[in-house]
């Protein structure tokens, strides 16, 4: 089984790339920030606590997140393999995934990161609230959405890579040349 964790800082691309990942590789697509955006818009009591979190660009608990891992997880137990959108978020819950794996008997195969400086990040996030109204793209959620990656994110990258499973992707420039960097990374597991 392939399974992939997309990895990177709030507007690097992770849903962008991920679309022609399953396209090609025909994975199960486990994004928790769709998951949690579906249920918001039907005002579950998870949507709406998860809500006024998401506006202040915070994170959602670990326990939520990873039940929600879970179950999905269960759901899909004939994929060919898994790519994780925005997940993992915390140490604890890089480990939660390990073990929930073990479970499955198939480890999670890479992390693939995407570097992308943050003033790209901001403009591309602010574009993205002009066009798509996504309620969490104004400058002070993204300003918060970002330093929640740095404070508590970040280190997931170097928990992956004690594992010799960190592959950096230079997430700067055109999505399909983005893409290739993507495919060479995947072709050398
Ligand atoms: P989530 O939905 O995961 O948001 P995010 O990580 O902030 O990521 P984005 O969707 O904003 O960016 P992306 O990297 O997917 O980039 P995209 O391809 O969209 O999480 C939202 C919230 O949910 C969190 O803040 C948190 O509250 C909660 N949450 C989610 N998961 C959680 C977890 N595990 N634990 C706890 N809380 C959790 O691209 C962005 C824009 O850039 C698009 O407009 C795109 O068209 C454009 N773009 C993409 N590539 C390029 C390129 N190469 N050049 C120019 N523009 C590009």
């Amino acid at each position: 089984m392939l399974n992939i964790i997309l990895f990177g800082p709030p507007g690097s691309g992770k849903g962008t790339q991920s679309e022609s990942i399953i396209a090609d590789y025909q994975l199960v697509h486990l994004s928790t920030g769709d998951i949690l955006r579906d249920e918001v818009s039907r005002a579950t009591p998870l949507g709406i606590e998860a809500k006024k979190i998401m506006d202040q660009g915070q994170l959602v608990s670990d326990e939520i997140v990873i039940g929600m891992i879970k179950s999905k997880l269960n759901e899909h137990a004939n994929a060919k393999g898994f790519i994780f959108d925005g997940f993992p978020r915390t140490v604890a819950q890089a480990e939660a995934l390990d073990k929930l794996m073990e479970e499955l008997n198939t480890p999670i195969s890479v992390l693939l990161s995407l570097e992308v400086p943050e003033e790209e990040l901001k403009e591309r996030l602010l574009k993205r609230g002009e066009i798509e109204g996504r309620t969490d793209d104004n400058e002070t959620t993204i300003r918060n959405r970002i330093k929640e990656y740095l404070d508590k994110t970040q280190p997931v990258a170097g928990y992956y890579e004690a594992q010799n499973k960190l592959q950096i992707i230079d997430g700067v420039g055109a999505i399909d040349e983005i893409y290739q960097q993507i495919q060479k990374a995947i072709a050398s597991l």
